[in-house]
């Protein structure tokens, strides 16, 4: 059903929904700690409209592989034909196929609320990152703005972005650590690591006991 909402607004997305606003869309890249040269993973892509402020921060050494679901907002995204390392793959975000440890980094740019099982996102995720590698969901519109305008869509409306303390419940289930959450008129971002995988090994399931020592949570007005 999401999928099929998705791949009938292909054709108009970009001249009807997507962010227009190129500043807040390279204010936002400048905020993922991307490192020149790496591989990164955008997860939920739709038509690419990232994937030129990812390639900025990237420079011409990086590798960019966009993920989606829907076969039709990813016919857009090739047809722009991204100069560099750009590759697209269809795919679920709960079942990735790639190899473990894959991407330096993962972004899910204005994509996180639509994932219908969220923890077996981040499970996935976690799992081709490698050991230090970065999580990042971002959004250039604060939490209650996005459920807002999901809420009005019968399709969509119960794709949120999750409250704070279950956000944190799920990334550490998940295994994640070093999370951080600011959410603000102007945004929603939160990254976390995926922590080396002998220090994880050692953390079992304590580490979901005592949640919220282990984050820094920074919130801001709506
Ligand atoms: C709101 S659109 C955002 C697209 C793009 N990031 C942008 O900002 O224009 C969300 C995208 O996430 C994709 N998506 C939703 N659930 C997904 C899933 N489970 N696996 C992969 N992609 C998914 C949708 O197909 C859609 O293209």
């Amino acid at each position: 059903m999401i999928r099929t909402y998705f791949n009938d607004r292909a054709g108009v997305w970009d001249e009807t929904v997507s962010e227009k606003n190129g500043t807040k869309l390279e204010l936002m890249a400048g905020r993922l700690n991307i490192a020149a040269g790496s591989t990164l993973l955008d997860v939920g892509t739709g038509t690419g409209v990232f994937i030129p402020f990812l390639q900025e921060r990237l420079g011409a050494g990086g590798r960019i592989i966009g993920l989606d679901f829907a076969g039709e907002m990813l016919r857009v995204a090739r047809r722009k034909g991204f100069e560099g390392d750009v590759d697209f793959l269809c795919a679920d975000v709960a079942c990735i196929p790639v190899e473990d440890g894959t991407f330096d980094s993962i972004v899910c740019y204005s994509s996180f609320p639509h994932f219908q099982d969220k923890l077996a996102a981040f499970i996935e995720m976690k799992r081709v990152l490698r050991d230090g590698g970065r999580l990042f969901i971002c959004h250039t519109s604060s939490r209650h703005h996005i459920n807002g305008i999901h809420q009005r869509i019968p399709v969509v409306c119960d794709d949120i972005i999750p409250e704070e303390d279950e956000m944190l419940r799920l990334l550490a289930r998940a295994g994640f650590t070093d999370i951080e959450i600011e959410d603000n008129r102007e945004s929603y971002f939160c990254s976390a690591v995926r922590p080396d995988s002998e220090q994880f090994e050692g953390l079992g399931f304590e580490f979901e006991a005592d949640v919220k020592s282990l984050y820094r949570v920074s919130q801001g007005a709506h």
